[in-house]
């Protein structure tokens, strides 16, 4: 690790598409199923779409982390939706080059590079970018891979709220909410997703 060139930030080229993949499939192990890896297909339909938008981080010669946006209507992505629906079923079919919230459509780091400032370069990257393209908002539905622990006890308003208010650590929503995403609400079976049980909370960060 010690020869490793710092990590760097960079838009994703066709050629990404193979090591991305791989990288998804890290992050994302059994139980979750290939739902969760994106499609080589919908990774080329990202850079037709909105090429600016799709940024990775690679650390040497490997991909460490991974980040896809769109553009859409803010108020869009303020009413209850699903991450299908609003992302076109993940191809960003639905991307509006004239929409005034950037929406985080998936983000995702090297389970052994978390926590080391990888996550944050990719935010800061987006922030950046929808600072330049005059977007009003950052959106996005955050994971909360905890709250399958806690669903006994809890729903996931309860869950969400005591994460906003620092009483439970979430691995994902913390640190969006560290990042300086604000909490909006819950979106109820916005995904399928073992971890979550299918549900996000709604972040915003105005720009
Ligand atoms: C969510 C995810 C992308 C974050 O990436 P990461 O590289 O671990 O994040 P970073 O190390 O850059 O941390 C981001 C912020 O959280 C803070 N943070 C990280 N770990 C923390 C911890 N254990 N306790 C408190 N704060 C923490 C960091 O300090 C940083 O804030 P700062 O820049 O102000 O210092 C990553 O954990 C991931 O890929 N998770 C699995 C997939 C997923 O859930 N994706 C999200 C889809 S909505």
């Amino acid at each position: 690790m010690r020869d490793t060139p710092p990590p760097r930030l960079r838009l994703r080229t066709l050629g990404d598409v193979g090591e991305i993949r791989d990288l998804m499939a890290r992050v994302y192990p059994p139980p979750h199923g290939p739902e969760a890896i994106w499609s080589a297909e919908n990774l080329r339909l990202h850079l037709k779409a909105f090429p600016e938008g799709q940024m990775v981080v690679e650390a040497g010669e490997h991909l460490v982390g991974t980040a896809t946006a769109q553009r859409v209507p803010l108020a869009a992505a303020l009413a209850s939706h699903t991450w299908s629906g609003i992302t076109g079923h993940g191809s960003l079919s639905t991307h509006d080059p004239a929409g005034d919230a950037l929406y985080g459509v998936n983000i995702a780091v090297d389970p052994a590079w978390q926590e080391r400032g990888i996550g944050r370069l990719l935010y800061q990257g987006r922030i950046d970018l929808a600072r330049r393209l005059g977007c009003r908002a950052f959106v996005a539905g955050a994971r909360i891979p905890g709250y399958h622990r806690m669903a006994a006890e809890m729903t996931p308003e309860a869950y969400v709220a005591a994460v906003a208010e620092g009483r439970i650590f979430d691995p994902t929503l913390s640190k969006q909410i560290r990042v300086g995403f604000q909490v909006r609400g819950v979106l109820r079976d916005y995904a399928h997703d073992v971890e979550t049980m299918g549900h996000a909370a709604l972040i915003l960060m105005e720009l």
